[in-house]
């Protein structure tokens, strides 16, 4: 957004503002508006609430400092009073009568600092001093709604000059998803090795859209109320992975044909104080066998490998696509309680003509962990059997970036595939879902393949 007036970005308050969106950004100094963006005017100390956010930033080795058109003796009340465990009191550094929008106040917060322009930010409420000047300097603005209506004359005069900017802002994102910046992220337990923040940052680079998406490690006992807090939030939308799937849906107020069918979802969208459920896996695994190989899913035939919820959502692509399926797993109830759902037979295959029927197919899906670091050196079927020409093996696995059984398959005239592939296909779709509800016009193949040679850059090859 190049119009000196605007921010670079606009939340609702500062809660919305979380330690990783900054760091994404680069940012490792923040310069902080007290009045009407940190509390109300008549507040002259900070609340718990502010305490708690600086703390979180502190912990994530972000450091604040006080930039403030008010007088010397107001900023530093205000910063007296942030407790020491947060702040010693010469670590954090107060400029009252800042003169923002002029240099003057940013030069002395970055040589206080000893920062750069380019890794600082400002947070505040008003455009003519935070957002102007801290695009003067070259910071990176952050804007925030005004806390409390009730100000002074002075700056209920600034105000009225205000809104025309703000209305043209606003309209200036009304494409991109809304000016606030759309909060989405990914909840699971374990989450630290997700990709998925990476691959939708991506996404939303690329495509310009105003969202920033996050990962959170949520534990099972406190899955609902986790949701709670997402939902009074803002959040726009979720992605769920394990162990939540199956557990979420208890507590959404629908959700779709498929992911009733498969008992799972890996997709949220929150409209309207409502919450939606999605399962984006089948067709991530549709699109990224048919992306890779031109696999035609029509009236082909297909052997799953696994009954687990990775089957599920495999199962559901073929049909969905016009395949029919047959399942294959170490725990043959298992995968019978699949052919129920899904249709199709359960392949034993400790049957004597089982290496002559998995010829047969068109395409082998394994979705069993078999294969996966640290067993790599396992395959999930543990008779003989051999791939033909011209099949194709497909696997979810994508660590190690070639198991077993693909180096099997290519060695045997397969087309095998990873399952970076229905990772990315799968994050796509969700990306897709979130950003239509949104009113976003719809993302270019263009813009996929920007996304692909970013990631890979990133070091993340999708194919
Ligand atoms: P996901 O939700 O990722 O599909 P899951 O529900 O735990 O995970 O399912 C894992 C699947 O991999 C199961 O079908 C499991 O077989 P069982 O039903 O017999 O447990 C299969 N699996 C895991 N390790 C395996 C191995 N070493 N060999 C063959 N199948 C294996």
């Amino acid at each position: 957004m190049s119009n000196i007036f605007f921010p670079n970005v606009h939340f609702n308050n500062i809660y919305e503002i979380s330690p990783e969106f900054l760091k994404y950004k680069g940012i490792t100094h923040v310069l902080l508006d007290i009045d009407n963006t940190l509390v109300p005017y008549s507040v002259k100390i900070p609340d718990k609430k502010v305490i708690d956010w600086l703390r979180a930033l502190k912990g994530a080795g972000i450091t604040t400092a006080v930039l403030s058109n008010a007088t010397e003796e107001r900023a530093s009340v205000f910063t007296e009073n942030i407790p020491e465990d947060i702040f010693k009191k010469d670590e954090i550094i107060t400029i009252g009568k800042a003169g923002k929008p002029l240099g003057k106040g940013f030069k002395r917060a970055a040589r206080l600092l000893g920062a750069d322009f380019k890794n600082m930010c400002i947070i505040g409420d008003q455009f003519f001093t935070d957002i102007l000047g801290g695009n003067i300097n070259g910071v990176f603005t952050i804007w925030v709604t005004p806390i409390d209506k009730n100000e002074s004359l002075f700056i209920k005069s600034k105000r009225v000059l205000e809104r025309p900017i703000i209305s043209s802002y606003r309209r200036s994102l009304k494409k991109m998803g809304g000016d606030t910046v759309g909060l989405l992220g990914v909840i699971g337990y374990p989450i630290e090795h997700s990709v998925s923040p990476q691959l939708h940052n991506v996404f939303c680079q690329v495509t310009g859209f105003n969202f920033f998406y996050e990962k959170f490690c949520v534990a099972p006992e406190s899955l609902e109320q986790s949701f709670e807090a997402f939902k009074a939030k803002g959040f726009k939308g979720l992605n769920v992975t394990v162990p939540h799937k199956e557990n979420i849906m208890k507590f959404l107020d629908s959700a779709d044909h498929w992911s009733k069918k498969i008992g799972a979802v890996n997709t949220i969208v929150f409209k309207n104080g409502k919450t939606y459920g999605y399962n984006t896996d089948m067709y991530g695994f549709v699109n990224a066998v048919k992306h890779e190989t031109g696999f035609d899913f029509k009236d082909k035939k297909i052997l799953i490998l696994g009954a687990g919820g990775a089957a599920r959502g495999v199962a559901a692509g073929c049909i969905e696509s016009g395949a029919t399926v047959d399942f294959c797993n170490r725990t043959i109830s298992k995968a019978r309680e699949l052919a129920e759902i899904f249709g199709g037979q359960v392949i034993d295959w400790e049957d004597g003509d089982f290496s002559e029927k998995f010829k047969e197919y068109d395409l082998i899906a394994n979705t069993t962990s078999a294969g996966m670091r640290p067993q790599e050196d396992i395959l999930p079927i543990t008779v003989p059997f051999e791939f033909r020409k011209g099949q194709v093996c497909f696997d979810a696995i994508y660590d190690p970036e070639r198991t077993l059984l693909l180096k099997k398959a290519e060695k045997e005239g397969a087309l095998a595939i990873n399952g970076m592939g229905m990772l990315f296909f799968q994050g796509l779709e969700a990306f897709k879902i979130w950003t239509k509800e949104a009113g976003c016009p719809e993302i270019t193949e263009e813009q996929v393949d920007s996304a692909v040679k970013l990631l890979k850059e990133r070091g993340i090859k999708v194919w």
